[in-house]
């Protein structure tokens, strides 16, 4: 089975551009082609929150019609930029999200890897955290199916990644997360965006691993009290290989490179 990963889509509506400056849905555009150009085809999307820069029904409409053109099935969950609420109208025709409740949050079994989506978003903040009642729900979710690998995807990453923008917004409560992770070693991977870099990290058991955006990435500044900053090198997305034994991650580059050329 072959999943891609992207992440941090920050569409806005027509004809604005993020901070002024960043053409989130052009961008958007090329990845979607890039990624139906793979070959052999992914069997699924999985596109970890912040789909809307600011959540407006206007922006969703215009990611819906950007994402008509992939050619693979897609799941979405959402991340502090989103608006729960048009996130869910403006994808009410996929089934897996559950139309009322607090949070958005799923679990699929139709593969060989079981998707489990859980909700980081704390509505009104940037910063993630998961309730009592979310964590409960993701203990009791991932005890569900103990012997089926799984991938855990939600758009905050529950680490410190030393790069001073994101760990000004990083998640809370993640001790208690990662006890309700360590009792599920089923988890392969967990899937985050947020942090608009391919970033790896061991927890709970696991790997935390997050995506880049498939717009603009957050600069490295390692300084300890580094500048909170963005670049546009080329934007990125994943690829996780699973081969019902072992699951193999790639990292990407979204864009137009010369090549591939011969080895010899
Ligand atoms: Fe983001
Ligand atoms: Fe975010």
């Amino acid at each position: 089975m072959l999943i891609a990963h992207i992440s941090d889509l920050h569409v806005m509506p027509k004809g604005q551009l993020a901070y002024g400056r960043v053409d989130t849905a052009a961008m958007l555009r090329t990845t979607v082609a890039q990624l139906n150009r793979i070959v052999p085809r992914p069997d699924l999307v999985l596109v970890t929150g912040d789909l809307a820069d600011h959540g407006e029904i206007d922006a969703y409409a215009h990611l819906r019609e950007i994402l008509a053109g992939l050619e693979i099935r897609y799941l979405v969950i959402g991340g502090n930029h989103d608006r729960a609420e048009n996130l869910r109208a403006a994808f009410a025709d996929h089934s897996y999200l559950p139309a009322h409740g607090d949070f958005i949050q799923y679990a699929i079994d139709e593969y060989p890897l079981r998707i489990v989506a859980a909700d980081s978003v704390v509505r009104g903040r940037v910063r993630g955290s998961m309730c009592d009642q979310r964590l409960e729900w993701l203990d009791r979710t991932l005890g569900e199916k103990p012997s089926t690998p799984t991938l855990l995807m939600m758009h905050h990453a529950p680490f410190i990644t030393g790069l001073a923008h994101s760990d000004d917004l990083c998640m809370e409560r993640v001790e208690e997360l990662e006890q309700v992770i360590s009792r599920h070693p089923q988890i392969e991977r967990i899937l985050c965006g947020h942090v608009h870099r391919a970033v790896q990290v061991r927890f709970g058991g696991t790997f935390a691993s997050s995506c880049p955006s498939t717009a603009h990435q957050s600069s490295v500044d390692l300084r300890e009290h580094g500048q909170d900053m963005f670049t546009l090198e080329p934007p990125g997305f994943q690829l996780h290989r699973w081969t019902n034994r072992r699951l193999f991650s790639y990292t990407l580059n979204v864009g137009t490179f010369e090549g591939p050329f011969p080895f010899h």
